[in-house]
């Protein structure tokens, strides 16, 4: 079990320790000795991947796997020993009551916690085959496969246009400006935003409905090509009409994307997802197709909070 702290890990050698034995072994899945693996998250040198984190490979269907996740802010721990795989083109939802952890989670999945100073997180965290607290990897390249979606919708204070083109721009994908004027235009087609907002490119994000600025933040999520998108709480911050909008999106996405939403609603969570992780104090309680959740929990907790007698 790699023991890492995100915000200090290039100070201290955050040393690889053996690897836990994975569940499913793919030989299709391994590395190959290069330092892109299928799906292409590079690490930040051209070293051989060594043979420890050649014992990471998944099972195909699994995109994210967890393995004895644990997180502290300051002396507090927040998460314990969360094993958890995510499957790849489901949509997981995470429930749970306020402050059990399902955000902390959600922000271990693309190395957010990093931008906290208190938060230390220990266990392993592998994405398409890849341990993602590796010191080798590059967060920013995580970040750009590992997209977030957050609450309250947040455009840049600049153009729809620039909002989506940002990230393809800082990324180098778009070689010319038909190159980056197709991207945005894609990206605003799958976010279900284009035919609203063709004809006001250069008018300012911010001047969008809650319900369209989400969807931009999804654009802007989808537009630098994520394998995985993490939404905390996507739809808190609308009706009911716009909520309709992007459940329908997430819906779609699923083709292309395997997506990680935390939700308060448990309508929306059976609506949208087809693996829901139930969280409490801090542990993943019960995890598992979401119509079991819902229709048959296994543990007490669990009922307890569907029922809404907790929370
Ligand atoms: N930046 C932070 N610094 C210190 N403690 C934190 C921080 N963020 C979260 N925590 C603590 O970690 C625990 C889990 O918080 P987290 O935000 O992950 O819960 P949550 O399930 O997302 O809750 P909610 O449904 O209210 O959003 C809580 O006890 C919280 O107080
Ligand atoms: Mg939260």
């Amino acid at each position: 079990m790699a023991d890492v702290t995100p915000s200090t890990s290039k100070k201290k050698s955050a040393k690889a320790k053996p690897a836990p034995k994975r569940k499913a072994e793919a030989p299709e899945a391994k590395t190959n000795g290069n330092s892109t693996d299928a799906t292409g998250l590079r690490t930040k040198t051209d070293r051989p991947l060594t043979s420890s984190r050649q014992d990471l490979a998944l099972d195909p269907s699994t995109k994210i796997s967890s393995s004895d996740v644990c997180v502290f802010y300051g002396d507090k721990q927040a998460l314990f020993d969360v094993n958890l795989d995510i499957l790849s083109n489901h949509v997981t939802a995470l429930i749970g009551p306020s402050g059990c952890g399902k955000s902390t989670y959600l922000r271990c999945l693309n190395r957010m916690n990093d931008v906290i100073d208190i938060a230390r997180v220990t266990g392993n965290i592998i994405v398409d085959g890849i341990d993602i607290y590796d010191p080798d990897v590059d967060v920013v390249e995580l970040r750009a496969r590992v997209g977030m979606v957050f609450q309250k919708p947040n455009p840049f204070p600049k153009s729809i246009y620039e909002n989506v083109a940002y990230g393809p721009r800082i990324h180098g994908l778009a070689s010319s400006k038909s190159d980056m004027d197709e991207i945005v235009e894609n990206s605003l087609k799958r976010a279900g935003l284009w035919k609203e907002v063709h004809d006001r490119l250069h008018e300012p994000g911010t001047g969008l409905s809650g319900g369209q600025q989400q969807r931009l933040c999804i654009a802007r999520a989808i537009a630098i090509s994520p394998s995985v998108i993490l939404m905390d709480e996507p739809c808190s911050a609308l009706d009911p009409i716009a909520t309709a909008i992007v459940e329908e999106l997430i819906e779609e996405l699923r083709e292309n994307y395997t997506i990680v939403i935390v939700t308060h609603s448990m309508q929306q969570a059976a609506r949208v997802s087809q693996r829901t992780a139930y969280f409490h104090l801090g542990y993943l309680v019960e995890y598992g197709e979401t119509d079991q959740i819902f229709q048959a929990p296994r543990d007490e907790r669990t009922q307890n909070y569907i029922t809404g007698r907790i929370g």
